[in-house]
């Protein structure tokens, strides 16, 4: 008897034990943060309806383009970081918008052979060629479970019965607001008789509604062929754009493979070019781990992640620009012992200057958007949207409710001239016909032994950094909630100044970091809007967090 129940016992043991790892292999619940409730809320409703994480970010993408006009659209584009938990497989949908065909290098000057910047800021010859359309119908496609009609519901329905106006709208609104009144579809979607509307105000978009359904009913052929392609051309032209049917036609998304690489046992998967993100965070990652990074002082530590910054942002402006139009040394740029010899560039006593350049200041927004979605298989979904500067290019096309991003301005206009986030460019990411504009967008994937976060941010040129800091945070063994309200500092190269949130850093680092070289600037502005999610494998419980700089919401159900 004894003989036999021995084994029994064990065989239960076992039971339990292979039922627990059974477990672990699932996160526990489902989770969505994004920057705006009704975003968030639309995501879950999805995942109630047996839609996946995928069929969630198509829903999230078309809410957000809707509650927020302000960051990113149907007018826009972006970049989707996939993992698909079936079979392990992760890709990068490029949805970035294309430059027009008929653009060229000398677009943004003047006779003078001067940049003439608020042309690829306002206006329509400022808009590239929309992604956003082309990539939630390859989504859904080839990932997805539900119908794209279904997934698009929440989305139409919210632009036919309004959304409410709150003290974010507002002040981006005001931001915008000359450009809004100057264009008067755009006036009449977004403003109340000419002037920001008061908090509560609904803002009812039918013209957004009837492209959304047109779209949910016809596909990718709703937006980019037929009557509404003629009337975004007509419309864009006749408000000095350059846009034709043809554009529109043979926009495509790509598939990318994502950057990934590793630092203290951390996975990380980001984002590929025509994004900078991943290799920026890579090449800094790289040279702190050649440093050292964990084991240093606090004035060392922040002096080698500024050092590094300037280096990854220097090889930035240098090398990187649309992957199907230049060569990009991807493999170099990311390799550690690359990283290794710029560490050694690095006086660890005095800050490396930067050249001296044309000061421009810098943009301190927090539009443009991100969400991370994690479902009950494990799919994820890290999303970075973007139509540039808040509301875009300012204009509405008529008949069409869709307004046109201002992503032109991230092309490099003329060598060495800062663009509107203070960056600078060259040959790489000169403007050409059909070119992808290079972008910071970021979104990633982390894993450790235990956890696998998934995050992103807006923040223009800072959103690298953002990212970065959120990484160093996560091997610091803290959580999401730490990582999206971190005060947050930050060097791009040019200009040659650490910016920094107030709190970022204390005034004797401040003082120990200018005896060695530095220079700083103290934003007026809080900025990002962080989104993270965290499954911990070993236990299936799921956290997520969103900015408290915004106004989005984190939920898991
Ligand atoms: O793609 C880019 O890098 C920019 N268009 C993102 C703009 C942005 O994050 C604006 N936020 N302040």
């Amino acid at each position: 008897m004894r003989l036999y129940k021995a084994p029994l016992w064990s065989l239960i043991i076992l039971f339990g034990c292979y039922c627990q790892l059974w477990a672990a292999e699932k996160p526990a619940k489902a989770a969505i943060a994004s920057a705006h409730p009704l975003a968030t809320q639309a995501g879950h409703e999805i995942l109630r309806k047996g839609g996946n994480a995928f069929d969630a970010a198509v829903a999230v993408t078309a809410v957000l383009a809707v509650v927020e006009p302000y960051s990113s659209g149907l007018g826009g584009g972006g970049f989707w970081l996939l993992h698909r938990s079936s079979d392990g497989f992760q890709t990068m949908l490029d949805g970035r918008e294309r430059a027009p065909l008929a653009a060229h290098r000398d677009l943004y000057l003047d006779e003078q052979g001067e940049v003439v910047a608020q042309k690829s800021i306002d206006g329509a010859l400022a808009a590239g060629i929309p992604g956003v359309p082309a990539a939630l119908a390859h989504l859904t496609e080839n990932y997805g479970k539900l119908p794209l009609a279904e997934l698009l519901k929440p989305a139409i329905e919210i632009a036919e019965k309004g959304f409410a106006v709150d003290d974010y709208y507002r002040r981006m609104a005001l931001w915008r607001l000359p450009v809004l009144q100057a264009h008067d579809a755009s006036a009449v979607q977004f403003l109340l008789q000419g002037e920001v509307p008061p908090v509560g105000h609904l803002i009812k978009q039918p013209d957004l509604a009837a492209t959304l359904k047109r779209f949910a009913e016809r596909g990718v052929d709703g937006f980019y062929r037929g009557e509404l392609a003629q009337r975004l051309v007509d419309g864009v032209r006749s408000a000095g754009g350059i846009w034709t049917l043809q554009d529109l036609r043979d926009y495509r998304v790509v598939e990318r493979r994502p950057i990934t690489g590793h630092y203290q046992g951390m996975r990380i998967t980001s984002a590929a070019p025509p994004s900078s993100g991943g290799i920026a965070i890579l090449t800094i990652l790289n040279i702190l781990q050649e440093n050292n990074y964990a084991e240093l002082s606090e004035p060392q530590k922040t002096h080698l992640l500024v050092e590094a910054m300037r280096r990854a942002y220097r090889d930035r402006a240098e090398y990187l620009g649309d992957p199907d139009y230049v060569q990009v040394p991807v493999e170099k740029l990311t390799h550690p012992l690359y990283g290794a010899g710029l560490a050694r560039s690095i006086d660890m006593q005095r800050a490396t200057p930067s050249p001296k350049q044309a000061e421009r200041s810098t943009a301190e927004g927090q539009d443009t958007t991100h969400f991370s979605i994690l479902d009950r298989e494990g799919n994820r979904v890290a999303a970075t949207l973007s139509i540039n500067y808040p509301f875009g290019a300012g204009v509405v096309v008529p008949g069409t409710g869709v307004l046109l991003n201002d992503e032109m301005d991230d092309f490099s206009a003329s060598p060495g001239v800062p663009n509107v986030y203070g960056l600078v460019g060259g040959e790489a990411n000169a403007i050409e016909g059909g070119k992808r504009m290079l972008s910071s967008m970021t979104p990633t994937f982390v894993e450790d032994a235990h956890r696998i976060a998934i995050l992103g941010t807006p923040g223009g040129s800072r959103i690298i950094t953002m990212v970065l800091l959120g990484i160093l945070e996560m091997a610091n063994g803290r959580g999401p909630e730490a990582w999206v309200k971190l005060p947050r500092f930050h060097h791009q190269y040019l200009p040659d100044v650490i910016q920094i949130e107030s709190e970022a850093l204390n005034d004797q680092l401040i003082s120990q970091l200018t005896e060695m070289g530095h220079n700083f600037k103290l934003l007026k502005n809080r900025y990002g809007n962080m989104q993270a999610v965290v499954w911990h494998k070993s236990t299936g419980q799921v956290e997520a967090a969103s900015d408290p700089r915004g106004v989005g919401m984190a939920k898991i159900e």
